[in-house]
């Protein structure tokens, strides 16, 4: 091996911790150099998958990806218009089968109601990639009452899965990957204020402690369904250039303009994730093909107690244990 091939780990770690190399297209072209497993053609032939939020940003660019390995793709967005305008250009690109269904993932009963027709009609799901996201400008609610950034990031990825852990049980090599943020790395688990319901609400705060619970839950989502042999993945995927970013965080797009990942090469994670040969260990969080730290901060560790009452308070919130 070269020098620089010995030393290939030890600079990604330091781009890691440094943070703006690392989350841009820097950190993402230093490593990408040094990915020998690149994904066979066709490498999900004869798989369905299903991407939340899929009609634009890193969720279009997944599910193109997907489909460019010849998977099924079922785009879940909230606006069939703009579901079907993205799956036509990625039809058109990659020729694969692509579906659009609808489902606000905030909506626990829209949640409920989308995974019970799915059921009907699928009969087996390889993949399910929990995108769907949002940095709201101000605090809101559901009509559950569940404050947006928990509903969409938390609530909803937990009781959809729930809800399609048949299907998934049905494939011989299940996966199910929760899009995080790196942005959890500046925040605990919010243990006493789940629906952030004390103190002036921010929006970026909001979003980074959900996107937190997402990582630490992934080990608990795990256990609850391993004895279904579905594999539980968060990631991140660094800093893109989306929509999202364009309209929430326009100052921090102007600084970073250039620097920022394409959407393909933040999306890059998800289709890895979802596609390579052997699955990757359940519980574990990925950023760039490689599984992360969970804290840099000491301040954003959580005890297990702590991480376990917040569990449950999610848990109890989406009816977890009751068949309906
Ligand atoms: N871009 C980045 O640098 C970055 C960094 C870290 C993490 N992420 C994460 O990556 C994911 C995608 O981000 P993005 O940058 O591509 O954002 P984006 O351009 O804003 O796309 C977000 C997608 O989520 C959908 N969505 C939002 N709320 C939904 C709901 N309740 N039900 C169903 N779909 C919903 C949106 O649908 P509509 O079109 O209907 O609004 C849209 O398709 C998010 O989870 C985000 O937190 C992104």
């Amino acid at each position: 091996m070269s020098v620089f091939g010995r030393l290939r780990p030890l600079l990604d770690t330091a781009l890691d911790r440094t943070v703006v190399p690392g989350y841009t297209r820097i950190g993402y072209r230093l490593r990408q150099s040094g990915w020998a497993d690149d994904l066979p053609q066709g490498a999900l032939r004869g798989r369905t998958v299903l991407v939340t939020g899929a009609n634009r940003g890193l969720g279009k660019a997944i599910a193109a990806g997907l489909a460019g390995l010849d998977a099924t793709v079922l785009l879940t967005v909230r606006d069939r218009e703009s579901g079907e305008r993205a799956r036509d250009e990625i039809v058109a690109e990659s020729g694969a089968d692509v579906r659009v269904a609808v489902c606000d993932v905030s909506d626990l009963g829209t949640v409920r109601a989308f995974a019970a027709e799915l059921r009907t009609r699928v009969p087996r799901l390889d993949v399910l990639i929990h995108n769907a996201g949002l940095l709201p400008a101000t605090r809101d609610e559901t009509a559950d009452g569940h404050e947006i950034t928990l509903a969409t990031h938390v609530l909803g990825p937990i009781l959809l899965t729930e809800r399609l852990s048949s299907m998934l049980a049905a494939s011989d090599d299940p996966r199910v990957i929760l899009m995080s943020s790196g942005g959890m790395y500046t925040q605990s688990l919010p243990v006493e204020d789940p629906e952030y319901r004390v103190g002036s609400y921010r929006g970026a705060v909001a979003y980074a402690r959900t996107k937190r619970m997402q990582v630490a839950f992934t080990p608990i989502l795990a256990r609850r369904w391993a004895d279904r042999h579905i594999r539980v993945y968060s990631m991140h995927p660094g800093w893109a250039d989306t929509p999202g970013v364009a309209s929430s965080l326009p100052g921090f797009r102007a600084v970073t303009g250039p620097l920022l990942r394409t959407p393909e090469e933040g999306a890059d994670t998800a289709v890895w994730l979802a596609a390579t040969k052997p699955a990757p260990p359940t519980g574990t969080f990925w950023h760039d093909r490689r599984p992360r730290p969970e804290h840099y901060l000491p301040w954003t560790r959580s005890s297990d107690v702590d991480r376990d009452l917040l569990w449950r308070y999610c848990a109890t919130a989406v009816g977890l244990d009751r068949v309906d």
